[in-house]
């Protein structure tokens, strides 16, 4: 039976008992991990989320009555136990911090029973993610999980600390809300009191945080839960959380100096690693250029090399052909791999359709300088060693060419470049590679839509050297806008806003809005905008990413307490669900059936 807390407190969790407490009386609880019987003792391996304490019960400490009743313990009890500290007398255990001592049990109360549970609590757990996220409750209690949500805890505290100290409010804003232009799709709240009409869940608090410059707050941070109804990813949630600010009387230099000070600030609070500063930045073009991505992981090199001016009198006609459309040659040098078996290199090939290429030409070359190719055969000799010079090519080495539009041949390579360096483990894990990536295009073309469409969001500010081709070429006006990468994760973005009016309103003319159009959406915005608005500028980071990163999380559901599957339900509480008739009727909702019925 379970019983009382009365007149019990605990003095320590498991691991805060140290040598300093031996011949100390100490009183702790928590979950039975393991029980040994060894005749007269009993052996517990209590544990708390700070780690594991053992207990031993000695019939001649605690009587009869108590060591009959430890012997009735089983995993997932939770007991509490007062005792005194000693030195481990033998089995010391170098791996747990309190390896050297025990605790000698005088008492013991059975707090509370546990049903077996449905897989072990431990480490490194091979129980099937389903089964684990079903019982999330008990999921949570395995060490690793605990460690990631500790260590979150103290990233926010360590943020919002940096922060205050910055000077920033951390003010919170609505969760019903209209529906923010950050392109994802919404979720959707349905208002009882105006049927028919919803709220938005917010996809960041974007123009809020802006209308706050606006009513003069200076300087806003918040941990900011948002919501996109979005496919899932390894580093996607529908709802996650961002650490969003926005400040006043700034440029970019202004906001990525104090940004790099809050990582630097992070990480060697939490972690103990030294981020030297300033970070180095890079414009996106140079980016994609290099890397085939705008979020490049910079940890190993295997660079894009354009090789289009070296192809284009040859005689191969995949690759003049997509030069002659407008497009680009381009390839990466497999250091190496030259001898990669042609089973491997056919999945290569595939991995590369996959990505969106037509097909991927690839050259080995062999030791002994001859070469293995796919298209060798269309070439002259003079034009192959211009290639391979061009490509930096030694004996061995393997080269992959993808000619296509620049934006198919980046998107390729880009991923093959990340896929060949995890098969082959070109990188150092353990490294923390920060890049800002600036410069970024204001404007991307849409075929599906016909048009430009912001590429951030259409009040970001538009790079003033470029400003004049605004008319006469908008796709290659560049945007006051700038990402912070880390080892080729994208952990945040932000821009400088767009606070007068007439570039604002040429904004809306090039995205295709009419001024009634703009108004319907933003007129809030935009109506604020003309009582004083200062200069203004933001950023958001990604906090599961982030925290990802600092545990070596492979999976972002690593790091969140509940969570969701990628059909984006939650497998513990069954969320969504369907819900009462009366509610969908108060709401003015009736659901039409797939096949056209209704309810
Ligand atoms: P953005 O859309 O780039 O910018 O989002 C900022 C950061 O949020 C993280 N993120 C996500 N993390 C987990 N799951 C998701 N579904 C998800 N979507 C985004 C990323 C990303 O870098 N309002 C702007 C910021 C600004 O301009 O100030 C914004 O939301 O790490
Ligand atoms: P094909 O002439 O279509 O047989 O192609 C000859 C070689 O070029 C094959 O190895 C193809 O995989 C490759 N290839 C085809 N299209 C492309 C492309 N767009 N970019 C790079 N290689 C290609």
């Amino acid at each position: 039976m379970a019983e009382s807390m009365k007149g019990l407190h605990r003095s320590h969790r498991c691991t805060e008992v140290s040598d300093a407490e031996i011949g100390k009386k100490v009183t702790v609880m928590g979950w039975v991990q393991k029980r040994r019987n060894l005749g007269s003792l009993i052996f517990i391996d209590l544990r708390d989320r700070s780690g594991i304490l053992q207990i031993v019960f000695d019939e001649n400490v605690i009587g009869a009555e108590g060591f009959e009743k430890a012997g009735e313990l089983r995993s997932e009890y939770v007991i509490a136990a007062e005792g005194t500290v000693q030195k481990r007398a033998a089995a010391v255990n170098e791996h747990l911090k309190t390896g050297g001592i025990e605790v000698i049990a005088e008492s013991l109360r059975i707090l509370s029973e546990s049903q077996t549970p449905p897989f072990q609590i431990e480490e490194n757990s091979q129980t099937k993610d389903e089964v684990r996220l079903k019982y999330r409750y008990l999921d949570l209690r395995r060490p690793d999980i605990q460690r990631n949500l500790m260590l979150r805890s103290r990233v926010l505290q360590i943020m919002r600390n940096f922060m205050a100290e910055e000077g920033f409010l951390e003010i919170e804003t609505p969760i019903l809300c209209k529906s923010t232009p950050e392109g994802a799709r919404d979720y959707l709240v349905p208002s009882r009191v105006h049927p028919g009409n919803f709220y938005a869940l917010p996809q960041s608090p974007q123009l809020f945080k802006q209308l706050l410059m606006a009513s003069g707050y200076d300087r806003y941070f918040q941990i900011a839960r948002c919501f996109r109804d979005e496919d899932l990813r390894a580093d996607r949630q529908p709802e996650f959380t961002q650490a969003d600010m926005e400040l006043s009387f700034v440029d970019i230099d202004d906001v990525l100096e104090i940004n790099e000070r809050l990582l630097q600030c992070v990480f060697r609070e939490t972690i103990g690693v030294e981020i030297p500063l300033p970070l180095p930045r890079m414009s996106w073009q140079e980016a994609m250029d290099r890397y085939g991505s705008d979020k490049p992981d910079t940890r190993f090199g295997m660079e894009l090399v354009d090789v289009s001016e070296t192809v284009q009198n040859c005689g191969f006609g995949v690759f003049t052909g997509a030069l002659q459309n407008g497009g680009s040659v381009r390839g990466i040098n497999v250091a190496g791999q030259g001898a990669m078996p042609r089973k491997k290199i056919d999945k290569l090939v595939e991995f590369a359709k996959g990505c969106g290429a037509k097909g991927l030409a690839y050259l080995a070359v062999n030791e002994d300088g001859t070469c293995k190719s796919s298209f060798a055969k269309f070439m002259t000799e003079d034009e192959l060693n211009a290639l391979l010079q061009k490509m930096n090519a030694k004996p061995g080495d393997l080269l992959l060419f993808a000619a296509d539009k620049n934006k198919i041949v980046w998107n390729v390579l880009g991923a093959l470049r990340l896929q060949l360096a995890e098969e082959l483990e070109l990188y150092d894990k353990n490294r923390y590679d920060f890049l800002w990536i600036t410069e970024f295009p204001l404007l991307e073309w849409s075929d599906e839509e016909n048009r430009f469409m912001a590429m951030h969001h259409p009040f970001t500010m538009p790079m003033e050297e470029d400003w004049d081709k605004i008319d006469t070429d908008p796709g290659a006006v560049r945007a006051k806008a700038y990402d912070i990468v880390l080892n080729g994760t994208e952990l945040g973005g932000g821009s400088v806003r767009i606070h007068q009016d007439d570039i604002q309103e040429k904004m809306f003319e090039v995205l295709g809005f009419t001024k009634e159009r703009a108004h319907e959406q933003f007129g809030f915005l935009l109506d604020a905008f003309s009582y004083g608005v200062p200069p203004h500028a933001g950023l958001a980071y990604g906090v599961d990413r982030l925290i990802m990163h600092l545990v070596h999380a492979d999976s972002i559901r690593d790091v969140i307490a509940f969570p969701k599957v990628k059909d984006a339900s939650d497998l513990m509480s069954a969320a969504p669900g369907e819900v009462e008739e009366k509610q969908l009727e108060e709401l003015g909702i009736r659901i039409v059936k797939a096949d056209g019925g209704q309810n």
